[in-house]
């Protein structure tokens, strides 16, 4: 076998079960080579439980070792730009967890740090990859709806402040239900309808301050800095329009859709957040069709896009969940969260990559 991709983790929080499991279990052409994390107690752990060969000191002793590929930043979003920025500056190639940067100029910095240094910077979301929003893109491009000419994205939720330990910094600068959560929608978006032309924004904020539900901190108050209800239209160089809502007010049965409307369809797609869901299709008045997933990658698969990228590291080819897409979404959450009401003309290019392949060994890429 092919030597594979060795990946170094930066933070071992909540989310990072799904990547450790992930690349132990699905992806076969990388493996993880060593942890660092703040708490010196969470890395320790999953070195034990992954049997990971190295624990470093800290993220710049992981950055000097050679044998690290990939820094996998997955600490909080208020620390992505400097993490990122630190293993660039440093010569590592770098995926990141969502949002690149938290605002634009930043992003755009990351961006061009890793151009000018010749180094692969992406990262996610990767579930736009998945089986849902490839099976959704592959019967828009076949023309199932016709021309596609609006859209829907709603992502409603009463916040994170009932289940995540550290829920404080979902309302702190690089908070919000849209920097946090519309990395999925618009990248789920971008990639059916392609490049954003302009963003307008209504936003506002009901709530001042949040009660923690979930321990430690239990009962404790958190303060609200960002723009929690947060209603934009979104306009495509194909002339499409999506009107979008991200919010951390609403209580609400159904806490994510996401619909595309053609001239002879309508297509009801998977939850962006998740790799697969329920698919619809209606071309006629009250008749629905469900459709199979004609992709892999069903299950939950966080770490796809990583693999995507070591793959292309190691063949020279495009890797799909690359920096252009991730600096296009984060030029459009920036003005989503904006607390100025407006409309702003976007400046960023963005081309779809390949669709995904039907490829017959799931955990081995294209
Ligand atoms: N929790 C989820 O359900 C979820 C889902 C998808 C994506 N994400 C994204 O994944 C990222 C991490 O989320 P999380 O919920 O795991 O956060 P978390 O707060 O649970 O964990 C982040 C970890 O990073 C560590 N860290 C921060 N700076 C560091 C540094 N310089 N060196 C070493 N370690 C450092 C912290 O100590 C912490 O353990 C976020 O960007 C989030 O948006 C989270």
């Amino acid at each position: 076998m092919t030597k594979k991709v060795k990946i170094g983790f930066v933070g071992v929080g909540n989310i990072s079960s799904r990547y450790l499991n992930n690349i132990t279990k699905t992806f076969r052409e990388i493996e993880i080579i060593g942890v660092c994390d703040l708490v010196r107690e969470k890395a320790e752990e999953a070195v034990e439980e992954y049997k990971i060969s190295k624990l470093y000191n800290d993220m710049y002793e992981l950055f000097s070792d050679p044998e690290v590929d990939i820094v996998l930043n997955i600490t909080e979003a208020f620390n992505h730009y400097e993490v990122t920025k630190a293993a660039l500056s440093a010569g590592k190639n770098v995926y990141s967890e969502k949002p690149l940067a938290h605002t634009f100029p930043l992003a755009k910095e990351l961006y061009e740090l890793a151009q000018s240094k010749g180094l692969y910077l992406g990262g996610a979301p990767d579930t736009f990859m998945g089986a849902g929003i490839q099976t959704a893109r592959k019967l828009i491009d076949s023309g199932f709806i016709g021309e596609p000419f609006g859209a829907s994205a709603r992502m409603i939720q009463h916040g994170p402040e009932y289940w995540h330990p550290d829920s404080e910094p979902f309302y702190g600068f690089a908070g919000g239900p849209v920097l946090d959560m519309g990395p999925y929608y618009t990248t789920a978006l971008i990639n059916l309808l392609g490049r954003c032309k302009s963003v307008t924004t209504v936003a506002t904020k009901p709530y001042k301050q949040r009660v923690k539900l979930a321990e430690p901190r239990y009962g404790s108050l958190i303060d609200v800095d960002v723009q929690t209800y947060c209603n934009s239209i979104l306009e495509f160089d194909s002339g499409a329009v999506a009107n979008t809502l991200m919010t951390f007010d609403v209580f609400h049965p159904n806490y994510a859709t996401l619909e595309i409307y053609g001239t002879e369809g309508t297509l009801f797609v998977p939850d962006p957040n998740c790799f697969s869901g329920k698919l619809t299709l209606m071309r006629e008045s009250k008749k629905t069709v469900d459709i199979d997933m004609l992709f892999p990658y069903t299950e939950e698969s966080r770490g796809l896009g990583l693999a995507d990228m070591a793959k292309a590291i190691k063949t020279g080819r495009a890797h799909r969940a690359d920096s252009r897409q991730q600096l296009h979404v984060v030029e459009m959450l920036t003005f989503m969260a904006s607390e100025e009401p407006g409309t702003y003309i976007m400046e960023t290019p963005f081309e779809r990559h390949l669709p995904m392949k039907q490829n017959a060994a799931p955990g081995i890429l294209d």
